[in-house]
């Protein structure tokens, strides 16, 4: 038996429930909200896909965290989105205190789960949780770095007009402007994406790939949620499949790269125990720069989190 609780069923909370439950790979998908009837209207929804969709995966929506009981993995989506002009970051003051009052209502109802971050500044609200729970580090993680690639790959594919499953690609540092695409480790079906790609066209990419989300928050007036639910998904599958799949996330960091009690995206393990290994790159000089200037970025946000004395 394996249940997943979803936090949040707003557009990126409900896409994560709706992408969860067709892969058919949980029992439960308990979608909360404090919108408890939107939760339910969602959750009935999904679940009335099922038929079409053939998904055996029971969805129930809520605004109870009673009913989240025993979840094996708590995926939280809750807080507000950015809107035109907003940093990830301007979302701190309002977002860490639901985070951290989400973490601690979960908690009381699930002793031992693993917690997927989604809100944002993404960075900074994983490490909120991960100070509100209590749990071990393996066990919280924040998604970003799936998303941050996607957005990439899918750039790439439409500049070389290829499929977008041919393209493999890591991405390092923050959930924000400062992140790391590493060109050096971005292939084609195995062949470097520099044999196919000219320089300026990839610098572009690159650029275009850390402003990606502000170009959808610029078209939509609000955050994006279909490729932002479809990657959190992705890991809930690779945890609950014990895959140990590859993928880059946000993870806690205990000296790896040189930086030590903080969250950062780097490529990870995911499996049954949560983060099973944080992956060491060997960069190159210019590519850890980039990595500690994000890294830098982040802990100015965290001080700005720890003087909330929130936790
Ligand atoms: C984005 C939000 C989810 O990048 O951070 O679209």
């Amino acid at each position: 038996m394996s249940k997943v609780t979803v936090v949040g069923a707003g557009n990126v909370g409900s896409t994560v429930a709706n992408v969860l439950a067709h892969k058919d790979i949980v029992n439960e998908v308990v979608l909360l909200d404090l919108k408890g009837d939107m939760a339910k209207g969602k959750a009935l929804d999904s679940w009335q896909q099922a038929p079409i969709d053939y998904y055996s995966t029971k969805l129930t929506g809520t605004a109870s965290y009673k009913d989240t009981k025993g979840s094996d993995i708590v995926v939280i989506t809750a807080g507000i989105p950015r809107r035109p002009g907003m940093s990830r970051d301007d979302l701190i003051a309002t977002n860490a205190k639901i985070v951290v009052s989400v973490t601690k209502s979960i908690l009381k109802y699930s002793k031992n789960p693993i917690i997927i971050v989604v809100s944002n500044p993404l960075d900074v609200m994983t490490h909120a949780a991960f100070k509100a729970s209590g749990l071990k580090s393996n066990r919280v993680m924040g998604m970003a770095g799936i998303l941050d690639t996607a957005r990439y790959r899918a750039f790439l594919a439409s500049e070389i007009k290829c499929s977008p499953k041919d393209i493999s690609a890591v991405l390092m540092g923050g959930h924000g402007d400062s992140m790391v695409p590493l060109t050096r480790y971005t292939t084609v079906a195995g062949i470097p994406v520099t044999e196919l790609v000219e320089a300026n066209a990839l610098k572009a990419i690159v650029e275009r790939t850390k402003k990606g989300g502000g170009e959808l928050v610029k078209l939509m007036g609000t955050s994006a949620w279909y490729a932002p639910g479809a990657a959190a998904a992705q890991m809930v599958e690779s945890i609950i499949k014990d895959d140990k799949r590859i993928f880059p996330c946000c993870a806690y960091l205990s000296g790896q790269y040189g930086l030590k009690n903080m969250f950062l995206g780097v490529p990870v393990q995911l499996g049954k125990n949560g983060i099973e290994k944080v992956i060491e790159l060997k960069l190159n000089k210019r590519e850890s720069n980039m990595l500690v200037k994000s890294a830098n970025h982040v802990k100015d946000v965290i001080k700005t989190f720890t003087k909330m004395k929130l936790v």
